[in-house]
């Protein structure tokens, strides 16, 4: 098969790097792809998100599957496009993207699936926004969220009245996220462990991967500014084959159901976030794609064959397949740049990487970086993810910062504390 992956970051390196491991990917290019994508794919000089570009290329070379890493091209649409031509797309319809584009849309499709969520309310008045925190959430805590697509910097959890009148102000008022907060969701806020419960369907059938958790926050003991992930480990034992029986039954295909009866059959990566609240799953949120940098722990671990995985979802023929259990574990160091997640330099020369890359049991999956000359050099946030693989967590993990200690690049910075006491 001719394959077009689309994106650019680690969790792309990570699909690329297990598509290409299947006997029927003959061809396989990526846009944009990546320095480290280089070594497994043909990089095109095409952004995720242009999708006229993406489709013109698939049909001129044949492209046989289109694999979508990230949401915001199949939010734009991009698997409509693919539709019309005739080509299969491994993820959803702008209709089924739309549960990551839109909180409000998500969380009215759960209470109509009647899946296990916090209470909320929607606003599109800042005034009656205030009014309604004043009056529900003066000594309570709460979360506000923009509605539309803000990169993960939408969602604002709240410890006091006056950050949530502060969020709503920067949200709606000085539109900090642009049109993404002119709605904004303001919901309960629940406690509890989080787990990311992602996998393959077809619309009908589900097949998940093992359950995994991000750390968000930049700093060790989950303090600092909100990232787009520093790490990560899989499988998490907490989250027990019953919970995640409830966590399908009540969360997930309830959802895929809702939609299918709006006439959406949604076809591709479906991620729920889940937090376990008085022992039960509740949703969080809903991504129409895999996680980054979950993707990067899963794909080691994955047992199957991804090309016949993505394509058959985007066939509709996810019938009769199933998936191994994963017979390891696997931990996700990510090595960020100095000042991420706010403005960090480029183009720093990375060292170290051969010498890491040989460390047993260890694979790395480049985020942001460039080929310079034969070597590489930072270009991103995230720049590299460092993969650890053992029989436990613990040796994952010290698999993982054995290899992250030969890397360097100035101002590197990495949480030290990425499968502790697990
Ligand atoms: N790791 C969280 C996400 O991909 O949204």
């Amino acid at each position: 098969m001719r394959i077009l992956l689309v994106g650019g970051g680690g969790r792309e390196h990570a699909l690329a790097w297990k598509l290409r491991q299947s006997a029927q990917c003959d061809e396989l290019f990526a846009a944009p792809g990546n320095g480290g994508i280089e070594s497994v794919a043909e990089c095109l000089p095409i952004g995720a998100t242009e999708i006229a570009a993406l489709v013109q290329f698939a049909r001129q070379e044949a492209v046989d599957l289109i694999v979508c890493g990230p949401e915001s091209p199949l939010i734009a649409g991009l698997a409509n496009v693919c539709q019309e031509w005739g080509i299969p797309c491994f993820g959803p319809l702008a209709s089924g993207a739309r549960l990551e584009g839109s909180k409000a849309f998500a969380k009215s499709l759960m209470a109509e699936a009647g899946v296990p969520t916090a209470a909320f309310a929607v606003f599109e008045d800042p005034a009656a926004a205030g009014d309604y925190l004043r009056q529900h959430f003066a000594s309570q805590r709460c979360v506000v969220k923009a509605d539309g697509e803000a990169m993960g910097k939408g969602v604002f959890v709240c410890e006091t009245l006056t950050d949530a009148l502060d969020a709503v102000e920067f949200l709606m008022v000085q539109q900090g996220q642009g049109e993404a907060g002119k709605r904004i969701v303001i919901e309960d806020r629940l406690h509890g462990p989080e787990v990311s419960f992602m996998g393959f369907t077809d619309g009908e059938r589900f097949l998940p991967l093992p359950p995994s958790r991000d750390y968000k926050r930049a700093f060790e003991g989950d303090r600092g500014p909100n990232t787009g992930g520093m790490g990560c480990v899989a499988p998490v034992s907490d989250a027990t084959p019953e919970l995640l029986e409830q966590a399908l039954e009540r969360c997930t295909l309830p959802i895929l159901r809702a939609l299918d009866s709006q006439g959406t059959r949604y076809r591709g990566a479906l991620y729920t976030g889940l937090l376990v609240h008085d022992s039960l799953p509740h949703t969080l949120e809903y991504n129409c794609r895999f996680g980054d940098p979950e993707t990067q722990a899963l794909m080691p671990l994955m047992q199957g064959d991804l090309v016949e995985l993505t394509a058959a979802c985007a066939t509709e023929s996810l019938e009769g397949m199933s998936l191994e259990p994963p017979r390891q574990s696997a931990v996700c160091v990510v090595l960020a740049s100095g000042g991420y997640p706010g403005d960090y330099r480029r183009g720093l020369p990375i060292e170290g990487l051969e010498r890491a890359q040989q460390e047993p049991g260890v694979l790395i999956f480049h985020a942001g970086t460039k080929r310079m000359n034969g070597s590489f050099v930072t270009a991103g946030g995230r720049v590299l993810n460092v993969v650890g693989l053992g029989s436990s967590i613990a040796e994952a993990r010290e698999r993982a910062y054995r290899a992250v200690e030969q890397i360097h690049f100035e101002g590197m910075h990495y949480r030290a504390d990425i499968g502790a006491g697990l």
